[in-house]
């Protein structure tokens, strides 16, 4: 993984608040983040915070320093800036070219790409100064994440709501992606399937959806033409990916979403945890406890395995990739339960996790082994899910 030298602006708005999760994120894949803060912004959050999150100092002032040259050092030392909250008035001053603060010396001195999450009352977002503004920051080159519609800061709610750290943090890191799977057509699935048993119960798993919208957001950022199918997903890829997303309950619903989108498609990631059966029959109305007795018994009939089918079914070249969430604790048994599943599905790659209470659905981290076709470790991979997708997407390249 590259290190990457990213400068966080932060500028006086209330959403300065949530720019500490967005240190926090890039920290937490690894990067090395140097905070430049208005003074403004110092009065919605403070410097102890953001160095403790950030783990470097936090600059704020441009006569400290000089002997260093920091005004220009920190620009030029940068491989991303982020601005989040972007405030109408510092996005005024970034359009105007100004340098009247650090974080103004600091973008006119880098040739870093610029990522900026406007944050403001729809009244300021839709001025047209505002807008102009944001028009000729864009035609520089600016890249512009959100701003959400959403509850703002007072009663109202609309557009200029900041968009959520993970969001800005993904569309900022997509900036630098190699974009290696360009023009590939990759289908992901993600999520858990539910199999209803009434019109208000169903039979589920705890499959977030993370580990494949983690996926399909790297595809994307690596400039892969991504469909999504989703199946209940807990999490959404951020509105500035370009994905397509598809979105499905049961393993049916599933299958037929799946067929349609491969059938165009180079690649087939199937990470949505897929139920095996689904009751036989789905009552009409909700069960009542009073006509069932202390007993309640549920025919089950198998699904389709989708996978196996893909796979079989695969166009010359296409891809197929499994996964294989056990509850093996043991990596050996783990490794054979994986090579026997492989085979018995005949796709190119499976990527093996353990699953339990506490690991691998609904968590933030993921530890992944894959094995090709022939039973092989071809990579394996631990951290976060947005780390674990890209060994998982190197496998096309
Ligand atoms: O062992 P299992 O059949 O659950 O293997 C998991 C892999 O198979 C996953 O990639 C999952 O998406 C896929 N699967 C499927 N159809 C099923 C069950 C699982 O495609 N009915």
């Amino acid at each position: 993984m590259t290190v990457l030298n990213v400068v966080v602006g932060i500028t006086g708005g209330i959403a300065a608040y949530k720019a500490v999760a967005v240190v926090r994120a890039l920290v937490l894949a690894g990067h090395d983040v140097h905070v430049v803060v208005t003074e403004g912004a110092l009065r919605f959050v403070g410097k102890p915070t953001l160095e403790a999150i950030s783990r470097n100092t936090v600059h704020s002032d441009l006569y400290e320093g000089v002997a260093e040259v920091r005004h220009v050092a920190l620009g030029q030392a940068a491989d991303l800036i982020i601005i989040a909250p972007a405030t109408a008035n510092s996005m005024a001053k970034l359009a105007a070219g100004l340098a009247d603060d650090l974080l103004g010396n600091t973008v006119l001195a880098s040739t870093a790409p610029v990522v900026i999450a406007p944050a403001m009352h729809t009244e300021m977002w839709q001025n047209a100064a505002t807008v102009a503004n944001v028009a000729l920051l864009r035609a520089r080159g600016v890249h512009v994440v959100g701003p959400a519609v959403g509850q703002l800061t007072g009663a109202d709610s609309g557009p200029g709501r900041m968009s959520e750290p993970d969001d800005i943090v993904a569309a900022a890191l997509a900036v630098l992606a190699p974009k290696d799977l360009l023009g590939q057509r990759i289908v992901v699935t993600a999520g858990g399937t539910r199999e209803a048993i009434d019109p208000v119960r169903f039979i589920g798993n705890r499959s977030s959806g993370r580990q494949g919208v983690a996926i399909a957001v790297a595809a994307a950022a690596r400039g892969a033409d991504v469909t999504l199918i989703g199946a209940n997903l807990e999490v959404r890829p951020p509105a500035s990916a370009a994905i397509r997303l598809v979105e499905v309950s049961s393993t049916l619903e599933l299958q037929s979403a799946v067929t349609d989108a491969a059938a165009d498609a180079e690649v087939v990631i199937m990470a949505a945890a897929v139920a095996d059966y689904r009751p036989e029959r789905v009552a009409g109305s909700k069960i009542k406890k009073e006509s069932q007795g202390d007993t309640l018994r549920l025919d089950l009939v198998r699904n389709p395995d989708i996978l196996r089918a893909l796979a079989v079914g695969r166009r010359e070249g296409q891809v197929i990739i499994g996964f294989a969430a056990e509850t093996e604790a043991d990596r050996e048994a783990l490794l054979e339960l994986g090579r026997a599943k492989i085979a018995r599905k005949g796709a190119d790659y499976l990527v093996l996790n353990t699953v339990g209470w506490s690991e691998g659905f609904g968590t933030e981290g993921n530890a992944v082994i894959i094995l090709d076709a022939a039973g092989d470790i071809v990579g394996e991979a631990s951290g976060s899910k947005a780390s674990v997708a890209g060994p998982i997407l190197d496998l096309l390249t």
